[in-house]
């Protein structure tokens, strides 16, 4: 074995290393980053589609809201709020807003006592399962500003701390 051999199998060692080292550190991105953010982004997504298909017709395309939403029609409905971070949709925790979209704004309304409404929010607890219902949150919530996601966020778990369900 020459010098010359000696210095090229150390640098084909140093290279092994150097590719070792960066295939761990592209799998380890792989394993742990990656799946985060493909299931948050994919929440959103199937979240998008199924309001898309399901709300944007009421609360706009844009979750902007029907117009005039504040003002109550002659019939006692009020035409439906946005969700973004315009409305009041992150006012209420997790458990009020499912409870809301599963059995319908009638039937919430009148277990309060309200009767100077009349809901115009029907009720999806036979259209949608639990995860498009989650999903969908996951989608409007993505639309509201970093502040109003963290209140929500504090009301829901207050909420959960105290049995809400
Ligand atoms: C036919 C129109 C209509 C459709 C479709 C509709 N909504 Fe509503 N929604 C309303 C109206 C109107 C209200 C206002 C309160 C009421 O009338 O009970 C409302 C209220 C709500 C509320 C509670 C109010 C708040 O604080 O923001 C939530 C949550 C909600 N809707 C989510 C949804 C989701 C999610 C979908 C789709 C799966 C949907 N709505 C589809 C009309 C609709």
């Amino acid at each position: 074995m020459n010098e010359r051999n000696v210095s090229d199998r150390s640098v084909m060692i140093n290279l092994a290393i150097v590719v070792g080292l960066l295939a761990a550190v592209v799998i380890g991105v792989l394993v742990f980053v990656a799946p985060k953010f493909e299931g948050e982004g994919y929440a959103v997504a199937r979240g998008q589609a199924i309001y898309n298909a399901n709300c944007a017709s009421c609360h706009g395309a844009d979750l902007q809201g029907a117009e005039n939403w504040q003002v109550q029609g002659e019939d006692g409905s009020y035409p439906a709020p946005p969700h973004n971070g315009d409305g009041h949709t992150f006012h209420h925790p997790d458990s009020m807003l499912i409870d809301y979209i599963k059995r319908g704004g009638a039937v919430v309304l009148a277990e309060m006592g309200v009767d100077s409404v009349k809901s115009g929010m029907p009720a999806f607890g036979d259209v949608l399962d639990d995860g498009e219902i989650a999903n969908v949150l996951d989608y409007i919530k993505s639309t509201w500003p970093e502040e109003a996601r963290a209140n929500q966020a504090r009301l829901t778990a207050a909420d959960e701390a105290a049995g809400g369900s």
